[in-house]
């Protein structure tokens, strides 16, 4: 007798927490319920599937979940998943369990993992989803818009205290090795200047940026910094307080950290949660393996894991120069 395939997926939210991921959970769990498969949360990431942490998921089980931040599954980085070894183990506890398939929301470092145990057979599908926008095959990854409002939000408060004083502040942002999230809250924040890792600035011309919005008259500077730039928040207080008698002014700083992860999903994330879950479960029934879920010019797409695990997303730095012009 032939046996029937599995029809049992598990999904694990792993890496960084993004707002949405809770949309994509309840959305990958209801839609592949609704093709008639069963579901399987995974606690904490790969380091749970190497423990075999496993609950299965009902329709009831993923709701009221939707407008929270964070992740119900709770997420992990897991060591010993990077290792032949803990991968191996993972797979058994799949099959132990009667797992035919699995569902990785995460980012760029999330996703090679997946695209590792697809190399090994296993039936894989990802759903983009970092605050970092970093990873290809998805134009905005789950998370994007909340982390890009917090850094909004704060970015207008430091204004209005800054004009007050007549300072100069620095804010950073997350983001990792990519500048997106500072690039694109420093345009839409109306920044002075932006220091991104992909084109960096030394701090004599953070410090000329600052100097020229006060001599153009604005009551305040505003600087915002990726954390991956080498100049970001530590590296600028640094070099102002050593030369802040030369420079003429002080610079305050303020870090934003993983204040910025933790935020309640706006819309746009709820929405891309709720699209690339059910797109993520679809493409699982019908046995489409090995592939990134994300969306691209407003359709949910697939891209093939091995075109996307490692390789980080290129900026448009070009925008820099419309800041520039938009900060005079
Ligand atoms: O990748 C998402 C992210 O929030 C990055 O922006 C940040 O550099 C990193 O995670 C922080 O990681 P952790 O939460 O492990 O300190």
């Amino acid at each position: 007798m032939i046996s029937e395939p599995m029809k049992r997926f598990a999904v694990l939210t792993s890496g960084g927490d993004a707002p949405g991921m809770n949309a994509a959970i309840r959305a990958v769990t209801r839609t592949g319920l609704e093709h008639g498969w069963e579901v399987v949360g995974v606690q904490r990431g790969f380091a749970g599937l190497i423990a075999g942490a496993f609950t299965t998921l009902g329709a009831r089980d993923v709701g009221g979940i939707m407008q929270r931040g964070g992740t119900v599954l709770g997420s992990a980085r897991s060591a010993e998943f990077a290792t032949a070894e803990g991968r191996r183990k993972a797979l058994d506890r799949l099959a132990a369990a009667e797992i035919g398939a699995l569902a990785v929301i995460g980012g760029n470092g999330s996703q090679t993992g997946a695209h590792l145990l697809s190399k090994m057979g296993f039936p894989v599908v990802g759903i983009a989803s970092t605050i970092d926008n970093d990873l290809c095959g998805s134009d905005i990854t789950i998370g994007v818009d909340t982390a890009l409002n917090i850094g909004l939000e704060a970015i207008d408060r430091l204004r209005v205290t800054a004009s007050s004083h007549n300072r100069a502040f620095v804010i950073e942002v997350m983001g990792r090795g990519c500048g997106y999230l500072a690039l694109m809250t420093g345009i839409a924040g109306g920044a002075e200047f932006i220091v991104i890792p992909e084109v960096e600035a030394d701090p004599e011309r953070v410090a000329a940026e600052i100097r020229g919005a006060y001599e153009r008259g604005k009551p305040h500077a505003i600087v915002v910094a990726a954390e991956g730039a080498k100049y970001n928040a530590a590296g600028l207080s640094a070099y102002f307080k050593d030369q802040s008698d030369r420079l003429g002014f002080a610079l305050r700083v303020t870090t934003l950290g993983h204040v910025q992860r933790g935020g309640q999903p706006t819309f746009a994330d709820r929405f891309l949660g709720t699209r690339l879950g059910a797109g993520a479960a679809d493409r699982i029934a019908r046995g489409e393996f090995g592939v990134l879920v994300g969306m691209k010019r407003g359709e949910v797409v697939s891209t093939p894991l091995e075109e996307v695990a490692g390789v980080k997303k290129p900026l448009d730095t070009g925008l820099l120069r419309l800041a520039g012009i938009l900060a005079r």
